[in-house]
């Protein structure tokens, strides 16, 4: 009989895929549900044909440079992979899969939840009750902002932005602008009930939403900048349910304190888990701690996602989600 390939797994996964991969594979864990040192993963990497790994988990340059270094694969629970240093994992010959698709529908749920929250002012509604401060309806309090007939641009134009852009449009009766790096195609703009716009600045000069759908890389960190945000109208929002560092907070929190920008919906940060202290003050701010994809049936389908990948890359197969 010939050894089971080892994997190694950097945090609890949901039941049902923790068993398919003990079934099928001799998994190494860490202790605890809890974030790792470079000496863990680099353990890891030594000892583990494949990792399984996840958007926390900083998979680095030097990460890589382990040495011994037996991984041949590792598979990302997440569709992002800015946690992982690509270059380097292609130097090493390492294959890197996320796990699309499979996360698309809740995302864009909660970036619509956030619209909503936001628009409407449910988060400070919601705090109001709890803390015993209701005084009862009155015609003036607590306005927010119709959502339907207003203009949301949707920046980055892919399965998520697609996915918000079909609800806001056909759910909420929101007019949809579309940005992004290439034109969708006619069909894609028939179906979101989108329209394209090729200049960025020409989109955010028109919305009263902004929704960011973009990965982190080079060209989009900091896209969302102090000049940037000043195009946006005055009394606009600001959505993020993508990566933290495609906003420059310092922008964003001065934009929100001068009331330039009437609220935001977050749901990613800079640094996770820390949230900027200067956000958690502002009313108008609705905070979430990352849970775009968190449903049960979305973290099942990404985990059996990546175990397909990991299966996939041993048969000799194509690993069907490789980025790198
Ligand atoms: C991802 O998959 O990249 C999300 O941020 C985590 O759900």
């Amino acid at each position: 009989m010939t050894a089971r390939r080892v994997i190694a797994v950097t945090r609890r996964l949901p039941a049902a895929v923790e068993a398919a991969l003990a079934t099928r594979f001799d998994v190494r864990r860490a202790p605890d549900d809890l974030p790792l040192t470079p000496a863990v993963y680099q353990r890891f990497l030594g000892e583990a044909d494949a990792l399984l790994c996840t958007v926390t988990d900083r998979i680095t340059a030097e990460v890589l440079a382990a040495n011994p270094l037996r991984t041949r694969i590792i598979a990302n629970f997440g569709v992002g992979t800015d946690n992982i240093d690509l270059a380097a994992a292609r130097a090493h010959e390492i294959v890197v899969t996320n796990t699309p698709d499979v996360l698309t529908e809740d995302t864009a749920d909660l970036a619509m939840a956030l619209i909503l929250m936001t628009m409407r002012r449910a988060g400070e509604g919601e705090r109001l009750v709890r803390a015993g401060r209701w005084t009862g309806w009155r015609p003036t309090h607590h306005l927010g902002r119709r959502v339907a007939g207003s203009t949301l641009a949707v920046l980055g134009f892919g399965r998520i932005g697609q996915a918000l852009a079909r609800r806001a449009h056909h759910g909420f009766g929101m007019r949809v602008l579309a940005w992004g790096r290439t034109a969708p195609d006619a069909a894609t703009l028939a179906d979101t009930g989108a329209t394209y716009v090729a200049d960025l600045e020409a989109a955010l000069a028109e919305a009263q939403v902004v929704s960011l759908h973009l990965p982190s890389t080079p060209e989009t960190r900091g896209l969302l900048d102090a000049r940037r945000l000043a195009v946006m109208p005055t009394g606009s929002f600001l959505i993020n349910t993508a990566r933290g560092d495609v906003v420059d907070d310092d922008a964003l929190v001065r934009a929100l304190i001068t009331g330039h920008l009437a609220g935001a919906g977050l749901d990613v940060y800079r640094q996770e888990p820390t949230v900027d202290t200067r956000l958690l003050g502002l009313e108008q701010v609705v905070l979430l701690p990352h849970l775009g994809s968190a449903t049960r049936e979305t973290r099942e389908a990404m985990g059996f996602r990546a175990l397909a990948n990991i299966e996939a890359f041993f048969r000799g197969d194509a690993a069907p989600d490789r980025v790198a």
